[in-house]
């Protein structure tokens, strides 16, 4: 399979992530946000972690001289109607996220592969948004935070999904050191489904906003579960917005099931606008730089 041309659209927590790690497999990527000022700002943190990564030894100055390179920021008008790959990475709203797939088929030429980052949204769909034989180029791409990161993308088949397209992109995601599986498309794939209780209980568990108990639990499920995160750290990391929305997608797929049930404390966040690491502020307290 030929992935040299991506397009990303969404420069947030995940797009960024994704943007660089594709850069970094010497793929020509095109950065696309609704806010061009913010997608300018994404690609120069990303230039800024290049030469912490620099710092660290892991690449060479010149190897992310060429990273830098392949990395540019587009209006959706402008975006390679060409590109092999266009990966959607914008907030977890379904309507949303059709609208801009129904605009996208309009300018994308139809060998272009079509893939949605959503964490919870059943891909056959979102699917429904473009035409009927771009259904067949259409599916799940879930990666994880930090995408340069961590190893798992799921890989999610729509109904008119071509199978052949997931096996081979599971194929060169697995030659790059990710390690890509094939996953149901069942409200949250795997991970956001299981987690589903790892944050819920959680937040069950402590009932108000206490930063001590926040605290409490984090240290429990990380020194005697094993979990290299505790559920409020990993909400902060998250997102809270994000995560909300992704519980309230998922209760609601499930016909109200009460173990998905989103708890009214991640909604005060959310309402308050503390939304975890990005605004400085989730149910912890952050430096902001
Ligand atoms: P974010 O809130 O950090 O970034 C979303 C970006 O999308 C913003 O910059 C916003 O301006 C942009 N945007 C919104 N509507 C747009 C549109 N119509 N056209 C172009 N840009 C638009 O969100 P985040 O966390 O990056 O999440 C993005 C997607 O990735 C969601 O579907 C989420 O469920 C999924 N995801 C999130 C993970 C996380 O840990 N945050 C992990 C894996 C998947």
């Amino acid at each position: 399979m030929k992935i040299e041309k991506v397009v990303v659209i969404g420069s947030g927590t995940m797009g960024q992530g994704i943007a660089q790690w594709f850069a970094q497999q010497n793929c020509q990527v095109q950065m696309v946000d609704q806010n061009y000022e913010f997608a300018l700002k994404s690609l120069e943190k990303i230039k800024l972690s290049f030469s912490k990564l620099v710092d660290k030894g892991k690449f060479t100055e010149s190897q992310t001289k060429v990273f830098g390179q392949n990395l540019s920021v587009k209006k959706l008008e402008d975006i390679d109607p060409l590109a092999d790959l266009v990966i959607e990475a914008i907030i977890e709203n379904l309507e949303v996220k059709k609208e801009l797939f129904l605009t996208l088929d309009k300018l994308l030429s139809s060998s272009v592969i079509f893939a949605s980052n959503t964490s919870s949204f059943s891909i056959t769909q979102l699917a429904q948004a473009v035409s009927e034989t771009r259904k067949n180029n259409f599916l799940g791409l879930h990666f994880f935070n930090p995408a340069t990161i961590m190893k798992l993308v799921e890989v999610i088949n729509g109904l008119e999904t071509n199978p052949e397209i997931s096996k081979k992109i599971i194929e060169w995601f697995n030659t790059r050191k990710k390690v890509a599986c094939l996953c149901s498309d069942s409200p949250g794939f795997i991970v956001n489904r299981v987690a589903r209780n790892f944050y819920g209980e959680a937040l069950r568990a402590v009932e108000t906003y206490s930063p001590e108990k926040f605290s409490e639990v984090d240290l429990v499920m990380k020194e005697v579960g094993g979990f290299k995160m505790g559920p409020f750290e990993l909400m902060d990391l998250i997102g809270i917005d994000i995560n909300l929305s992704v519980t309230e997608s998922v209760y609601r797929s499930f016909y109200e099931e009460a173990r998905f049930k989103p708890h009214r404390l991640q909604r005060d966040l959310v309402l308050a606008g503390r939304l975890g690491k990005k605004s400085g502020k989730g149910f912890y307290q952050y430096e902001t730089k």
